[in-house]
């Protein structure tokens, strides 16, 4: 059976495959199982059973998630693919859309069954025009399958779909900023509870589910929790888009065992450290995850190894520091981004971030002082967990506080030696 089933139907041109070239592979074969031999209560159990985790960043059990979404309420309910992927450094769900956007659309049509959810929307990152081609495409020749529409395969089951792009902000992926985006509203977070299971868009049960996360449901469906299970290393089910980015030597995404070690995540897959260069660290899941070091290369990386570790799985896209590169200037780029994807809606958020970047710049540009550095790791607590209305903050401060933690004399140079330092190349 399939080792890699997320991306076995994954064509080497990256272009994608046709419904009917998609069905000759097994493709919508979930879709006939689940509407045709069981109910949604058994197929909520089956994903529940999996043990599957959102591949968002987050890696909250899907299964209980969706236990939330009361089976028997009124329609209209929602089920959202979040596609708006734009952690930095993360470009895993990229792929899933571009080259397989059937794969998508079956684990939507088997979810929102599962949920009897009658509406469906892919919320798509502005940027990424190739996956719009495609899964606009692929909508369109399931629909003229009779895979979404009316009456899907004779069931009584109704199921639209739509595609629709984001504004092209990172805080449009915040499931409830992405709702308020879907509904025409400013894309702000809203207070949770309620969730969105219970309370979502225009104020209905909605289910928002990350892109791999989705595309795992038709795998679990047509091959059975257990086999899921197994295909892990270790208790985190499935497997996982890993990606690696940084200054090693081949760069990229690869489907592996949830659980694959760092070290060969970098030394195998990515090919090693660039010539002259030497690991110093990395985030192991996109920019808003705290620093790995050289003593966890051998951490496993499914969510309770690497929380274990002291950071995050999040998106396992990871982001390598090499011995070259300022830390100081690697945390200043990524703090930029943050504050200049900051909603602005609560003010530690839209004040912090910024006076950060300055303090950051300033120590870069030779006006480093000796009060920055407890400075700084005061901004990491004010911008921390329970501070801000939502995790943009908290995040932005994982990379800062562990740079702090781990790479402190590099700060401290700065201070020290002022602008005499070698320049930066982030
Ligand atoms: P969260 O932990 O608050 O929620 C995760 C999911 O679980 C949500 O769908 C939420 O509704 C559900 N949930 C959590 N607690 C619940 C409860 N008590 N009852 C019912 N449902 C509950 O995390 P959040 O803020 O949604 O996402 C943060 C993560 O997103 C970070 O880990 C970050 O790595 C990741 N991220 C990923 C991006 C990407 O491009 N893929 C971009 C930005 C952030």
């Amino acid at each position: 059976m399939l080792e890699k089933p997320l991306t076995s139907h994954i064509r080497a041109d990256g272009v994608p495959l046709t419904l009917r070239e998609y069905e000759l592979q097994g493709g919508y074969q979930s879709v006939r199982k689940a509407l045709l031999n069981m109910t949604p209560q058994a197929v909520q159990a089956e994903v529940k059973t999996s043990n599957l985790r959102g591949r968002g960043g987050a890696g909250f059990s899907t299964g209980l998630k969706w236990s939330f979404v009361p089976l028997d309420a009124p329609k209209p309910k929602y089920l959202i693919a979040n596609a708006d992927e734009m952690e930095p450094g993360t470009f895993k769900d990229r792929l899933l859309l571009e080259s397989a956007p059937h794969q998508l659309i079956e684990g939507m049509i088997v979810s929102a069954y599962a949920l009897q959810a009658d509406t469906g929307f892919v919320f798509l990152r502005w940027a990424y025009h190739t996956a719009a081609k495609a899964i606009n495409t692929a909508i369109a020749e399931a629909y003229q399958a009779g895979y979404l529409g009316q009456n899907i395969l004779g069931t009584g089951f109704n199921l639209e779909m739509h595609l629709h792009t984001g504004a092209g902000r990172y805080m449009c992926g915040e499931e409830t900023a992405l709702l308020n985006s879907l509904e025409g509203k400013r894309a702000t977070p809203r207070a949770k509870p309620p969730f969105p299971q219970v309370s979502g868009l225009f104020g209905r049960p909605t289910i928002v589910n990350n892109v791999e996360t989705l595309c795992c449901i038709p795998h679990i469906i047509t091959h059975g929790a257990e086999w899921f299970q197994k295909l892990s290393l270790t208790a985190d089910a499935g497997t996982k888009i890993y990606g690696v980015s940084g200054k090693v030597r081949k760069p990229g995404l690869w489907e592996l065992p949830m659980g694959t070690t760092l070290r060969e995540l970098i030394e195998e897959h990515a090919g090693g450290m660039q010539d002259g260069l030497s690991f110093r660290g990395a985030l192991p899941g996109g920019a808003s995850t705290d620093f790995l070091v050289r003593d966890h290369l051998d951490v496993r990386m499914d969510y309770p190894s690497v929380a274990a570790a002291g950071s995050r799985l999040g998106t396992g896209t990871v982001i390598v520091l090499d011995d070259k590169t300022s830390v100081v200037g690697f945390v200043r780029n990524l703090i930029h981004f943050f504050a200049q994807e900051s909603c602005g809606f609560c003010t530690p958020c839209r004040e912090g971030l910024p006076w950060i970047e300055k303090i950051l710049q300033a120590m870069q540009s030779g006006d480093g002082r000796k009060d920055d550095i407890p400075m700084l790791e005061l901004h990491t607590r004010l911008l921390g967990p329970g501070n801000t209305f939502c995790a943009l903050a908290p995040g932005a401060m994982e990379p800062l506080q562990s740079a702090l933690k781990y790479f402190r004399e590099d700060f401290e140079a700065y201070i020290r030696e002022h602008a005499s330092l070698e320049p930066i190349t982030v």
